[in-house]
């Protein structure tokens, strides 16, 4: 279906102003690749009509499917890996030491798509800290999509999905078949707590995080909303906690607060000693 250049504009000022994603002007196939299907899906004969009911209903749902048909929810199971092996070999039984009195860890994934990256997470847990019995470990994965979040929250996979990264070993112990699909176990689901967050809005009170993941999300934006997130990350974080970002982001020319770990291609980033800030 065809997409005109001023509906393009319309649509892309909707979604930048509701997410903060960015569409360059060559992102116009994009749009019309995932518009259609929507204005099929909802009902409408084009793109242009869906559009049409957009404008008139600025408060309705309508709007907010078109921003979430936009985001890319690309994800994987353990994607990148090294942050993974960095979080296993060092970070984690480093924080389970420094917080052995307390025995609490709080998790956030902002921008958790469909869940794999949590539920690697939750798995990693289980597998190399027996899930840390005794303690309270809170894994909280955020998205601005809740069409999104509800496939997370289900935890069902297709075999495309679980191809992508999951070891056999991790499938056969936390995973069920279930007809063409792969439902994760009681146990790995119920560690992940999922809820809609806009990173661009207020963010409502959070425990304040010893392990952020922010991946893949901040490269849609652009440097002003890169800047105000990363300094409200700067606030939250505890203060001996860690960032992830994604391979092709990184905080520098952004916030100085971060300086990058020393784990090597891990996208891992500590907040510097106020002392040592620029
Ligand atoms: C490419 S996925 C990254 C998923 C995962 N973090 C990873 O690295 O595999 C980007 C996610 O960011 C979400 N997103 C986009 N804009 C957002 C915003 N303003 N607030 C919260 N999430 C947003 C999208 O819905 C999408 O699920």
């Amino acid at each position: 279906m065809p997409l005109s250049r001023a509906d393009f504009d319309f649509v892309r000022d909707l979604v930048c102003s509701r997410s903060a994603i960015a569409l360059p002007a060559e992102k116009l196939y994009l749009a019309e690749a995932r518009l259609g299907p929507l204005a099929l899906a909802e009902g409408f004969e084009s793109i242009a009509e869906l559009l049409g009911q957009v404008r008139a209903l600025p408060g309705g749902g309508l709007p907010q499917k078109v921003v979430e048909a936009l985001a890319t929810n690309e994800t994987s199971f353990f994607r990148d890996l090294h942050p993974f092996e960095a979080l296993r070999r060092d970070i984690l039984p480093a924080l389970i030491q420094r917080r052995s009195a307390a025995r609490r860890l709080e998790i956030w994934c902002a921008a958790s798509s469909s869940g794999q990256e949590a539920y690697s997470i939750a798995m990693l847990l289980r597998e190399h800290f027996a899930g840390l019995p005794g303690w309270t470990v809170s894994i909280l994965a955020t998205d601005i999509s809740s069409e999104i979040l509800r496939k997370a929250s289900e935890g069902r996979y297709n075999q495309a999905e679980i191809n992508r990264g999951l070891p056999a070993r991790l499938l056969v112990k936390y995973f069920r078949k279930q007809g063409t699909s792969w439902q994760i176990t009681e146990e790995i689901r119920r560690m992940v707590e999922f809820r809609t967050l806009n990173l661009i809005e207020p963010w409502p009170p959070l425990h304040s995080p010893d392990i952020l993941l922010l991946r893949n999300v901040l490269i849609y934006f652009g440097i002003e909303t890169r800047k105000m997130i990363l300094g409200r990350i700067h606030r939250v974080l505890r203060p001996d906690g860690y960032l992830f970002l994604g391979g092709a982001e990184t905080t520098l020319g952004l916030d100085d607060a971060f300086e990058r770990t020393e784990h090597e291609r891990a996208g891992c980033y500590r907040l510097r000693r106020p002392s040592a800030r620029a």
